[in-house]
């Protein structure tokens, strides 16, 4: 058990949570993952679908992570066996599960990001981008990447809530959106750019309406908002009692959404003004780190400037997250061990890039591992928390409310729980278990 003596982190600020939570939810998910989707699930319909799902299921699991978490104090199995009792403690540890399922290939990638960074500054982007990212994608150079960026994201975690994670946060999040909004501005000015844009907001409703679709909007909107695994459970759990969640809520999420947005404006015009359409539309895993490259490529001088603050944001959002998910492992860690906290990050983060090497030395291990826990943990994991405080939680909404009033909003938020959101996400994980399933006896060798 945890040294109970010891008091519990907090954040320093009411800002500095909601940087350090919007830089959990700002990440791979909004720019790389957010990109491809929509190019290979047809542009806007797919964005609509995924704001639809951000609404009616990605805010109600939010503000049900942030209750428990900021009620119970503690990591995600301890935080159920609180408001539930033992039996319990499974869901939480499936939510550790998942977290080291998802930062073993997010940190693969996140290396990926770093080494584009790093290279944009140095060599500048290859002349056959395809051809360079098959090379570093794979193998004992992916490896030494992740090894880069997972040293940093428990560089980062071992220095605590409030001078590691907070103290990043507050530097990474104004910075990464500032170079976004520039890069849309520049993008804007290209010759070509309104058919990136024509492309990316075309609404097409018949692709809208495919099931396929639907399960990735879903899947996509909570890997974006960070819920399901309780990550946002566990940063929750360093806040005071009087933080207003629902006001949380609304700009956490709100947040996210807006930067995906602004990422679409940032991508689709780069790419189709410089012609790299066909790289993307084909919405493979590698798309946005051959698309762009090549795009950046062809711009010369200019292009190593832009390419490199697009990919330093990159790197910003990647990490951001990262050191989410590894705070999840390491309060875990924490709590059932009495393990100190430099310890839980060495041990945690070695564990998980150990496991990541399977995705560093494959990227269709990693591809399946991205499905898998997406389609299957997350939205599980969602299906999870809104049974359990829809249900098993006495009194959530006063639990919410941190013994405030009980603003009506609050009866809504329960109903939604109880029913809306797990039927939505039994429909949708009954949609996707037969891929998911191919995906896992695919990876082992049974398909
Ligand atoms: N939300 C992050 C992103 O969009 O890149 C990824 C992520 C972080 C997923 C933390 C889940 C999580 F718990």
């Amino acid at each position: 058990m945890a040294d109970s003596s010891a008091p519990r982190e907090q954040w320093q600020s009411h800002w500095g949570f909601i940087l350090a939570a919007v830089g959990s939810a700002v990440g791979l998910g909004n720019m790389w993952r957010f990109s491809y989707l929509t190019a290979e699930n047809g542009g806007a319909g797919f964005v609509v679908l995924y704001l639809i799902f951000t609404v009616l299921l990605g805010l109600p699991v939010m503000l049900a992570e942030l209750t428990i978490g900021r009620g119970a104090r503690s990591g995600p199995i301890a935080a159920l066996e609180h408001y539930g009792g033992r039996s319990w403690r499974w869901l939480g540890a499936v939510f550790v599960a998942a977290g080291f399922l998802i930062l073993s290939y997010y940190g693969v990638i996140g290396g990926w990001t770093l080494r584009y960074a790093f290279e944009a500054f140095t060599i500048g982007f290859a002349d056959d981008p395809g051809a360079h990212f098959a090379v570093i994608s794979e193998g004992h150079g992916s490896f030494a990447m992740q090894v880069t960026f997972m040293a940093l994201t428990i560089a980062v975690v071992s220095g605590g809530i409030g001078a590691g994670i907070e103290r990043v946060a507050r530097i990474a999040m104004p910075a990464l959106f500032f170079i976004m909004l520039g890069i849309v501005v520049y993008a804007a000015t290209l010759d070509g750019a309104s058919e990136g844009y024509a492309y990316y907001l075309n609404f097409d409703l018949a692709k809208a309406m495919n099931l396929d679709v639907v399960v990735a909007a879903a899947g996509q909107a909570f890997f974006s908002l960070s819920l399901g695994m309780g990550a946002i459970l566990t940063f929750a759990s360093y806040l005071p009692k009087d933080s207003d969640l629902a006001n949380e809520t609304i700009v956490i999420s709100f947040a996210d959404f807006g930067v995906a947005f602004i990422a679409g404006l940032m991508v689709f015009p780069l790419i189709f003004a410089l012609g790299m359409q066909a790289e993307i539309t084909g919405g493979t895993i590698g798309a946005l780190f051959v698309a762009l490259p090549k795009a950046f490529a062809s711009m010369g001088a200019i292009g190593r400037l832009v390419g490199g603050a697009f990919f330093v944001a990159l790197v910003v959002g990647a990490l951001t997250s990262a050191i989410s998910l590894l705070e999840v492992i390491v309060s875990a860690s924490m709590d059932a061990f009495g393990w100190e906290r430099r310890k839980s990050a060495l041990l945690g983060g070695g564990a998980v890039t150990f496991m990541g090497m399977a995705s560093a030395y494959d990227i269709d291990v990693l591809g399946a591992a991205d499905t898998i826990a997406t389609n299957l943990f997350l939205v599980g994991g969602g299906l999870g928390i809104s049974i359990f405080v829809g249900w098993v939680m006495k009194d959530p909404i006063a639990e919410a409310s941190g013994g405030g009033a009980r603003s009506p909003a609050l009866g809504v938020w329960r109903v939604l729980l109880r029913f809306v959101v797990p039927l939505a996400l039994i429909g949708i994980l009954a949609q996707s278990l037969p891929g998911t399933w191919a995906t896992i006896t695919g990876l082992f060798g049974l398909g």
